[in-house]
């Protein structure tokens, strides 16, 4: 039996969909306000035995912050992918992050741990591999440094990365993959998401700042393949192409045939924006849209590559112009 966690989110619906073609045991938690019509949607997308598939899966209340509720989950479970996390560039979440990111995840482990689970497949991020700016390609073997990294969200999902090699220190084999920025249909408002939506609508600005893409199938097919091969206790880099934001959401425009964005975000106008935004959070009590942290990232270059994973498993990333054209066609078909 496999337990899915963060099913209702991007890469969660996804692998839903894809281990719902293969297997018929698959159980996925969620909680009490989670969105399971999104998930349907995302089957949707794929096939018309979308009901039959969905079907499949036993879904189970609970939170990964809390026990109790996850003693049903593991019930008959042998196989867990732990997709589950808060995604925040806000400061102001850093202690909901910790307790998300960090403690969901060491619950996650234990009952890994206890309930002699085969393998363990962890969703981390490239914000846990060293931040080296420039032409450099960063690898899995650039080992994280707190000194130079200090945003919440990069700090907790490193904690659970140091959880998840607990477990494979308490014989628990585990794989970790690092994806860049995941680009996939469904939640078109929301985390990656918004990005087609906002370009939709006219979205003016653009940077020229650079970060690897990769797309949601990939990282689903990587993360069944990594669960079915011999591969253990590795983490994976997981990008396609190292491009910029500029290009990213060019191609999104022609897609949409659309204007592109026309307005680079300056150094002067994004520490100018992010104040303001943090300003207005202030007043409203709304989450700002930008962020320091994201405000200077977004503006930064980095490379990374995933050659290892390629070797490995004899892997082909597909092309982020192909993955834009994909998900552009999804977004338009959906909102006709
Ligand atoms: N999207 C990206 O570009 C990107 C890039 C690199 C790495 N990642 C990583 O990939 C993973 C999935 O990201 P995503 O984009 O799919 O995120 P997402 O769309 O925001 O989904 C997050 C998922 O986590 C669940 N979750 C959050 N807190 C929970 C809790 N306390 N208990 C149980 N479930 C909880 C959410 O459930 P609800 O429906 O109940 O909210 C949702 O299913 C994350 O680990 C993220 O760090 C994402």
């Amino acid at each position: 039996m496999i337990l899915v966690t963060g099913g209702t989110g991007l890469v969660g619906s996804h692998l839903l969909y894809q281990l719902s073609l293969e297997n018929d045991a698959i159980k996925a938690i969620h909680r009490k306000n989670s969105d399971l019509l999104a998930v349907k949607n995302v089957f949707r997308y794929f096939s018309d035995a979308y009901e039959i598939l969905f079907q499949k899966i036993e879904w189970i209340e609970a939170d990964i912050t809390d026990i109790i509720s996850l003693e049903e989950a593991f019930k008959n479970v042998t196989e867990v992918y732990h997709c589950a996390a808060m995604v925040s560039f806000n400061s102001k979440d850093y202690q909901a992050m910790c307790e998300i990111n960090i403690k969901g995840t060491s619950n996650i482990v234990n009952f890994c741990i206890a309930n002699l689970i085969k393998k363990l497949c962890f969703v981390s991020s490239i914000a846990t591999i060293e931040k080296s700016i420039g032409n450099k390609f960063m690898s899995e073997a650039d080992e994280w440094n707190i000194g130079k990294v200090s945003y919440g969200y990069a700090m907790t999902k490193y904690g659970a990365e140091m959880e998840v090699w607990r477990a494979s220190q308490e014989g628990v084999p585990v794989v970790i993959v690092n994806p860049g920025v995941i680009l996939g249909a469904g939640f078109w408002h929301q985390g990656s998401g918004a990005i087609f939506s906002k370009i939709y609508k006219g979205f003016p600005f653009y940077t020229e700042g650079i970060t690897g893409f990769v797309s949601v199938n990939d990282v689903v097919r990587v993360m069944i393949l990594l669960m079915k091969g011999d591969i253990v206790n590795e983490r994976s880099i997981l990008v396609a192409e190292n491009i910029s934001f500029k290009e990213v959401f060019y191609q999104i425009a022609q897609n949409f045939k659309k204007k592109p964005p026309s307005i680079k975000v300056t150094k002067l106008m994004s520490s100018f924006g992010w104040r303001i935004e943090k300003l207005k959070s202030i007043f409203t009590n709304n989450p700002p849209t930008l962020t320091k942290h994201a405000a200077k990232s977004i503006r930064e270059k980095r490379y990374y590559s995933s050659e290892k994973i390629q070797k490995e498993i004899n892997f082909k990333f597909e092309s982020i112009s192909e993955t834009l054209k994909s998900v552009c066609e999804l977004y338009k078909k959906e909102i006709k």
